[in-house]
């Protein structure tokens, strides 16, 4: 039998301004936060940007959007996403005018995406707060934060009003549990930061979320906006009660953030952890009302699951994407040590489902991997990458019983669909593409583009509607 997905499927690939449009100081663009992150998420930040951080030269996709996005219209996309840099529209975030020219880029980019029906998926705020804002702010700890936002978010939703519909409003929004500077744009170092002022700056980031819902839909009531977080689905290291209990806690952390957006309040969970923690959540009146905007649909990412246990001996840490658990000896890992479950996002879309019985969207999910140039029968120079047409193939067949167990997808924008800066370690050499950047670690390279194998294997799965997806049994 084969997958079926519905007709109007959004077919795309997904990148994030700061990981690919480089000229990071260009038109009037202020610096962000990843500008002084040269090794990545986990890495030092520096006082200035310093000329080893390659994001700030990305793969120069700013200057070469057009034929980059020509090569999406190649393998046929329907939507593609990217992320506004804030730092384009308000350099320093709280000036009260916006950059004309950052502005005018991105009217530029979504005209030359709508010349080919791609429809642009939008990400307001992409690891990426604009460093005045961290430094002078603190980021989100502060309220001030909100104000900026809802200006921010304005301007682009009033400016895109007839050119974007589909938009998020924080890229991996549970993130900030992990990596507060970089999601949360907090320069308080982590080991400093009381869990006061990080669940404050969670509540901050509600409230700007579902602020920007509302005035969306003001603006456009055609709007589809959603919230986007890291799906991280977690199973029971052994059948043991303890464990169990011990992903139900590790679950609950995460779910929070999907809960409040997509429930409009606090969960009840989240207030017995508060209580005892000794945390209170400062709202400002109206804040419980304003949280009662919630999202039309959930997106996420996808790429590991996780065990969990409640033996403290047992629990060696794995790296997987920004969190960590416990390895599940069942599964097989990428070079990068993440854990590789196709039926995993099955699992999750269904845990979704049940939760919120709202549409989701697979905003993420992709194999970072080490490629190597050969040259392919035309002469031209490819890749052989059958190990990622291998975990594509896998996922999107999940995403195919997902949809027949009756679950509303909107579509599936597979991550770096163009070679891009890694976010965790900043490398070129983790490459998630289907076209080649020739770009690498050591910043060398004539950042010329070629075709991956798996460029017109992914050409072939949206042309046919995913029917030529091969179910492994
Ligand atoms: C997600 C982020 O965490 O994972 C992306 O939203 C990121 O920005 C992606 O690039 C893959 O992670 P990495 O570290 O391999 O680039």
């Amino acid at each position: 039998m084969s997958v079926q997905f519905p007709d109007g499927f959004l077919w795309g690939g997904s990148v994030a301004a700061n990981q690919c449009e480089g000229a990071y100081q260009e038109d009037g663009k202020g610096w962000s936060t990843q500008d002084v992150a040269p090794q990545g998420i986990k890495g030092p930040v520096t006082e200035v940007p310093t000329e080893d951080n390659l994001k700030l030269t990305g793969i120069d996709f700013y200057h070469r959007y057009k034929e980059d996005i020509r090569l999406f219209a190649e393998m046929g996309f329907k939507v593609f996403r990217t992320s506004i840099a804030w730092s384009r529209i308000f350099p320093n975030g709280d000036e009260t005018e916006p950059n004309e020219q950052g502005l005018q880029f991105y009217d530029d980019l979504f005209d030359e995406l709508h010349k080919y029906g791609i429809e642009p998926l939008v990400t307001l705020s992409h690891y990426e707060t604009p460093l005045h804002l961290s430094k002078q702010y603190d980021g989100w700890v502060n309220r001030k934060l909100v104000g900026f936002y809802e200006r921010y978010a304005r301007t682009v939703f009033t400016r895109y009003k007839d050119k974007v519909k589909y938009w998020l409003t924080f890229n991996e929004i549970n993130s900030i549990l992990e990596e507060p500077f970089m999601s949360g744009g907090i320069y308080t170092p982590k080991k400093e930061l009381s869990k006061q002022d990080l669940y404050q700056a969670i509540h901050h980031e509600f409230v700007a979320s579902a602020l920007a819902v509302k005035m969306g839909h003001e603006i456009n009531p055609e709007a589809k906006i959603g919230c986007m977080v890291l799906s991280m689905p977690t199973y029971p290291l052994t059948p043991n009660p303890d464990d169990v209990i011990a992903v139900m806690e590790a679950e609950h952390k995460n779910y929070f953030f999907a809960d409040v957006h997509a429930r409009g309040i606090y969960p009840g969970y989240m207030k017995r952890f508060f209580r005892e923690n000794g945390i209170e959540i400062h709202m400002e009146p109206g804040d419980a009302d304003i949280l009662k905007h919630t999202v039309d649909f959930i997106s996420f990412s996808y790429y590991v699951s996780l065990c969990e246990t409640a033996d403290s001996s047992k629990r060696a840490e794995l790296e997987g994407n920004l969190f960590s658990g416990v390895a599940n000896p069942y599964l097989k890992a990428s070079e990068w040590g993440w854990q590789i479950d196709p039926q995993g996002l099955r699992y999750v879309m269904n845990m979704f489902h049940d939760r919120y019985q709202k549409p989701l969207f697979v905003v993420e999910n992709g194999l970072g991997a080490v490629d190597k140039l050969v040259t392919g029968e035309d002469g031209l120079p490819t890749v052989e990458d059958d190990y990622r047409i291998q975990y594509l193939n896998d996922h999107l067949v999940q995403v195919g019983e997902a949809i027949e167990d009756g679950i509303e997808v909107m579509g599936y924008t597979s991550w770096g669909c163009i070679d891009l800066v890694s976010a965790s370690t900043a490398q070129m050499s983790k490459r998630y593409g289907f076209i080649f950047v020739d770009r690498h670690d050591d910043g060398s390279g004539t950042l010329e583009r070629y075709r991956k194998k798996s460029f017109h294997w992914y050409k072939d799965v949206i042309a046919t509607n995913g029917q030529s997806l091969q179910r492994s049994n």
